[in-house]
């Protein structure tokens, strides 16, 4: 769709909502707001999970020219939690159930040339009779209109979607018919359709054309079959994205133009594994919310992005988007750097009614048409995450996503054992290392899941998680234990040779409800917590990297004899990608330390040093360190202190240049540190924050360490003007130096 506008600039909210305000276009008491935007700011924890649940007003009033009030227009909300009615100068155009799932609606018969308004009468309660809710659910869905909108000027007819459909024919060439959905409000004719695919650099690959007839209403059309050569395939090392852009025409007259990112390649789930054009690739993932502190899941693209490029940074090759379909700007960015995505619906264990149900294959159908150009995507989970067997349910969700994707292959998440395979892949909880104390942190074999007497495409959705919750301030046997048991069940992932891999819970610490967490509405699973600071366990991860392209020496360990339980800080473990390390404790070398026996399957085993230390609890406690080498040469180093102590704050800035035509964000991080640069974890003094120029805040200005390190970030008030703004980082109690950030914001960015 053509004369695409993004409308979030310029909205009105408030609390509660009245029909005679919808239709009276009146804005008195509301607040003047930009999008994304939640219905209430939280605090960071120990909030009521009812805050955000409630009625609300979000208005917008415009202007049409004459010209203009002639199109089809449409209006695209991008989501909006969890129910919207829509009101267009006071006429119901229509609703939306779903907060994940984009919804359009044209509104072409409701405006006029001159002014207009729109109202929403958003409903984030938590209603029965839509996906995740119902019963409990353990994650909070927070609550407003927290993605994009956009506005469309049209044509009589238009393409609402395309789907790129494709085979891979050789690894250089594939056959391509596309879908096209056609919208079309005049009478029947003959059009022609043309396709052009090209690369990033605008280099074209393939060209082609064919007339099309196009009925009245919607429509569907595909294209016949066209061969294309000389592709340079996406694949997770070297992901290659190329851009379609399709035309509609009528004679000589454009109607339409659409174009989306679309990547090639071939994927295969089997009973065997994962196979990417070919080659066997051993999942490694993390489950992601999309949720952060203080604004929920209100967040735009940088932020998103970021988040992909963590995961990948911390040596994930796979993405799980539980429990709903997630920001186009987070898969758009996993298409970009080669993260393979396992995108699912909505839903939390239970099942609802029929009505429920119907919303369920809304979602399916969604989901599939929004994202299916992603080449990332590689799994469509279409049943509700550790719901029971609902076979009628199932078979329906199956059917419609193999009717509209018959590329990929489904999964669907359940958390016991012999449920009914109605998927293309059995995708399994495993907890079971929970379930057996006595047993190590493994993963069970598949047929143990299955039940079948034969092997299926296999893949283990989450792990870890509420089984060992920990803080980024838990004490050290905690942060240590936790990193051991990712260790273990990673390494048994990557030998496992009857799964395509394993997903662990979870990527970030995440807002729940007072059911589930640890009572103060925080489920502390991340091995990042909500700041996206890693733990020790993104550590193990990290490390598994080849040295060439980074070499990790990460003890988890801060090197304080009265941390652990009774005395000393034996054993710990460094998560290192050296040969080996040496250690000098109390002015002496302990030895050599070479990577542990305890954790099979990893290429990089964590080191762990577990030694009698000739030294006694009355004994000086001494500065040390440890050397990590390679190929017998030191190639990093770990000091640490006898008498580590605050010696100032570090502030990381990880955007410098942010939009101001939109609200665009800037994330800084700040670490409270000692006299070699080393977190002082317990160290829990007050922050504060202040802004200068055309940006605000996101959270509060005062704040106080998680862990001895917090993040915070700031969002462009949109001028659509360039300028530049500070950020002054200050911690009053303390004597150092206001630290001071330049943040520069471009009109185009
Ligand atoms: C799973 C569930 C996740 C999360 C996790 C905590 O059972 O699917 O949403 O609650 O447990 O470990």
């Amino acid at each position: 769709m053509k004369g695409k506008i993004q409308w979030n600039l310029n909205w009105h909210f408030c609390e509660g909502f009245s029909a005679d305000r919808a239709a009276a276009g009146d804005l008195a008491g509301m607040e003047a707001i930009h999008l994304p935007h939640q219905v209430k700011t939280l605090t960071y924890n120990c909030f009521s999970h009812n805050d955000t649940q409630m009625l609300s007003t979000y208005a917008k009033h415009f202007t049409l020219s004459q010209e203009d009030a002639g199109k089809r227009i449409v209006v695209e909300f991008d989501g909006v939690m969890t129910y919207f009615d829509l009101y267009v100068n006071g006429a119901l155009v229509g609703s939306h159930k779903g907060g994940y799932s984009r919804s359009r609606f044209e509104i072409s018969s409701f405006v006029h040339p001159g002014n207009n308004h729109l109202y929403l009468m958003v409903d984030s309660r938590e209603r029965d009779d839509i996906p995740p809710f119902g019963c409990v659910i353990d994650y909070l869905t927070f609550g407003g209109v927290y993605r994009d909108v956009n506005l469309y000027l049209l044509e009589t007819a238009f393409l609402s979607d395309v789907l790129f459909r494709y085979h891979m024919t050789g690894a250089h060439s594939a056959q391509v018919y596309p879908e096209f959905y056609v919208d079309n409000s005049g009478s029947a004719f003959t059009g022609t359709i043309c396709c052009q695919v090209v690369s990033r650099d605008g280099t074209p690959l393939t060209q082609f054309q064919q007339e099309v007839a196009i009925p009245e209403g919607r429509s569907s059309v595909q294209l016949d079959p066209n061969d294309v050569d000389n592709i340079r395939r996406w694949d997770p090392d070297d992901p290659n994205m190329y851009v379609v852009r399709v035309c509609l025409k009528q004679g000589d007259a454009t109607l339409d133009t659409i174009e989306d990112d679309i990547g090639f390649r071939s994927v295969e789930c089997r009973a065997d594994g994962l196979f990417v054009n070919g080659r066997r690739i051993v999942v490694v993932g993390m489950d992601r919310h999309q949720s952060y502190p203080y604004i929920g899941y209100s967040i735009g693209r940088r932020a998103q992005r970021a988040d992909a490029d963590l995961l990948k940074q911390y040596g994930m090759n796979t993405v799980r988007t539980s429990h709903y379909m997630q920001s186009q700007y987070f898969l758009d960015r996993c298409d970009e750097i080669g993260m393979l995505v396992f995108e699912e619906i909505p839903g939390w264990q239970h099942i609802g009614d029929e009505s429920f149900k119907q919303v369920v294959l809304q979602d399916v159908r969604s989901m599939i048409v929004t994202d299916f150009n992603h080449p990332g995507i590689f799994i469509w989970g279409v049943r509700i995450n550790e719901s029971l067997d609902d076979d009628d349910l199932y078979l329906r969700t199956n059917e419609l996503a193999h009717q509209l994707d018959p590329s990929r292959s489904t999964g669907g998440v359940r958390c016991y054992k012999n449920s009914h395979l109605l998927e293309d892949v059995y995708t399994m909880n495993d907890f079971c290392h929970a379930e057996r104390p006595g047993l190590k942190h493994f993963l069970l074999n598949q047929q143990q899941v299955t039940g079948l007497p034969y092997k299926v495409p296999y893949l283990v959705s989450e792990y870890m998680g509420h089984t060992y919750p920990t803080k980024q301030f838990d004490n050290e046997s905690l942060r240590d234990e936790h990193a051991r048991r990712h260790a273990e069940i990673l390494g048994r992932n990557l030998i496992k040779p009857d799964s395509m891999g394993a997903i662990g819970w979870c990527a970030f610490d995440y807002n729940t409800h007072g059911d589930y967490g640890a009572g103060d509405k925080i489920c502390y699973h991340g091995i990042f917590d909500m700041f996206r600071i890693p733990k020790y366990a993104a550590y193990v991860y990290r490390s598994q990297k080849d040295p060439s392209e980074e070499v990790i020496l990460q003890p988890a360990s801060g090197f304080s004899r009265g941390e652990k339980a009774l005395y000393g800080i034996m054993p710990f473990l460094v998560m290192t990608n050296c040969d080996y390390i040496e250690v000098f404790m109390y002015g002496k070398s302990l030895g050599l330390f070479f990577p542990s026996d305890k954790f099979f399957g990893l290429p990089h085993p964590p080191i762990e040093v577990d030694v009698d230390v000739e030294a006694q609890w009355n004994d000086v406690w001494q500065d040390g360190k440890i050397v990590g080498y390679l190929n017998q040469k030191p190639v990093a180093e770990y000091a640490f202190l006898r008498d580590p102590h605050l010696d100032g704050f570090t502030v990381v800035q990880d955007d410098q240049e942010i939009s101001s035509s939109e609200v665009d964000t800037a994330r800084f991080e700040v670490s409270f540190v000692d006299q070699i640069g080393h977190v002082c974890t317990f160290y829990n003094g007050v922050l504060q924050i202040e802004t200068q120029g055309d940006i605000e805040l996101i959270g509060p200005k005062f704040l106080a360490p998680a862990g001895g390190r917090i993040a915070f970030w700031v969002k462009s008030v949109p001028t659509g003007k360039d300028s530049t703004a500070t950020v002054t980082v200050k911690a009053p109690a303390l004597p150092y130096p206001d630290q001071v950030f330049q943040l520069h914001l471009k009109k185009d960015l």
